[in-house]
């Protein structure tokens, strides 16, 4: 039955990869959502100064002047994928201002403005809806939104950015150079304008901040994320770890814990054997541990034309049943539960608990060992795996395995051991998860 014969009025922002997919997988796949939403979405506007012969764009208003476009009485849904955090901030605003539900793919943007795009939009009864911005075409928010709406989510776990994912594999299985990997990562669409925000872990802390955000109903708090990137992982501790039995992914972590909430990004050591440690690529996958389901795993591309627009789609076409099927025609779903949540710390990094890898590179003197081995048990770091390599040039490296602890600990025994006189250059320390509850 089809409530309401007029169409339901996009305006898109930006044409470039997103916007270019979303606007032809709109209108490749029209007969499709229709039937899903029951209305016709039509596009009115698009928002760029981009020229791209490649689209249909006939009977589509397009100029580059985005306030204008915003405030069009032709406009019913705003839709930004063009990226950045200004002038998309400003105009998201007065987007909502004007009474414009909004769709976003934009991660920076809502983890470092998102609780004040929020609450306009609570104010102007509109939504900020955002499934395109975390894991590409994983619908992860709408998961956690929807599916797991009956748990509590204790812990998720994700390999949240696809540049960084597929970086790390093509130096596993090809051997090949960091440089090379991330040139191909942007020519294939996959890399942020910036590609230092793929590779030292910042879009992936843009992600976890909104996903730990609707898994704990705590407001967005991107500056309290721990973040590390993969630059300084190298072939040889790939190797090592490989031989050990584990793989190296840069994950995404965000858990509850006694005294609060670790939300950290940074490369992890996890065995080989779990399903998380074989997500290869570009694909992303999200681990999340809820009370009542136990582990569910969501896999699928984080990345890409036809992955983001799918999402942005989907996105559409949830405002598009709200908006048809609310009496005052404000959507239904709030924007962030704030939970009685709200007071829990972030934890520092030094409050967190993890198991390490950690490759010390020593002379080969009668002693060493027993003094590393002496300085961590004095510390109550108990060591799970031992391993003295070959040698290379003039040192030997040792690489261990420990079990959780806290990052404190770990911090001052590291500075003994690399105050040892017999130990040459920084100590490697990679973090180690096992995931499989
Ligand atoms: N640069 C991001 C990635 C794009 O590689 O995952 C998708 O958010």
């Amino acid at each position: 039955m089809e409530c309401d014969v007029k169409p339901v009025r996009l305006a898109i922002l930006g044409l470039g990869t997103v916007g270019g997919g979303a606007l032809k997988l709109l209108q490749e796949n029209a007969a499709e959502i229709k039937r899903r939403t029951g209305r016709e979405i039509q596009i009115t506007h698009v928002g760029t100064r981009r020229s791209r012969p490649d689209l249909e764009l006939e009977g589509i208003q397009q100029s580059d002047d985005l306030m204008h476009i915003v405030r069009q009485p032709d406009v019913d849904v705003v839709v930004e994928v063009m990226g950045g955090i200004h002038p998309a901030y400003e105009v998201i605003m007065e987007a909502i201002k004007h009474g414009k539900q909004v769709v976003t793919a934009n991660k920076a943007l809502l983890a470092e403005h998102g609780n004040e795009l929020f609450k306009a939009a609570e104010d102007n009864a509109v939504q900020v809806a955002y499934e395109a911005a975390v894991a590409g075409g994983i619908p992860i928010i709408k998961v956690i939104r929807e599916g797991l709406a009956a748990n509590r989510i204790e812990w998720l776990a994700g390999i949240i950015n696809g540049t960084g994912n597929f970086i790390l594999t093509e130096m596993r299985d090809k051997g090949r150079a960091f440089t090379d990997v991330l040139k191909e990562a942007q020519e294939l669409g996959y890399a942020e304008a910036d590609p230092t925000f793929d590779v030292e872990g910042i879009d992936a802390a843009h992600k976890l901040t909104i996903l730990a955000s609707c898994a704990f109903g705590i407001p967005l708090q991107f500056d309290k994320v721990y973040t590390e990137g993969i630059s300084k992982i190298t072939a040889q501790d790939v190797k090592y770890a490989e031989e050990l039995g584990f793989r190296i992914k840069h994950l995404g972590i965000a858990r509850r814990v006694e005294n609060g909430i670790e939300l950290r990004v940074h490369p992890t050591l996890i065995p080989e054997e779990e399903l998380i440690a074989n997500v290869n690529g570009v694909k992303n996958a999200v681990l999340v541990q809820a009370h009542a389901v136990g582990p569910t795993l969501y896999y699928g591309a984080g990345a890409g034309a036809g992955p983001t627009a799918s999402a942005v789609v989907a996105d559409i076409v949830d405002i598009v049943r709200d908006i048809s099927y609310t009496e005052d025609g404000a959507g239904t779903i709030p924007q962030l539960a704030f939970e009685a949540l709200t007071d829990v710390p972030i934890l520092k990094r030094e409050e967190m608990t993890t198991g390490y890898y950690l490759r010390v590179d020593a002379e080969d003197q009668t002693g060493v060992l027993a003094d590393i081995t002496t300085i961590l048990s004095r510390a109550g770091i108990s060591i799970d795996a031992i391993m003295q390599q070959s040698r290379l040039k003039d040192l030997i490296p040792i690489v261990i395995l420990t079990d959780p602890v806290v990052e404190s600990k770990m911090d001052e025994a590291l500075a003994k051991i690399q105050a040892l006189p017999a130990i040459h250059g920084e100590i490697v320390r990679i973090r180690l998860e096992s995931l499989d509850s």
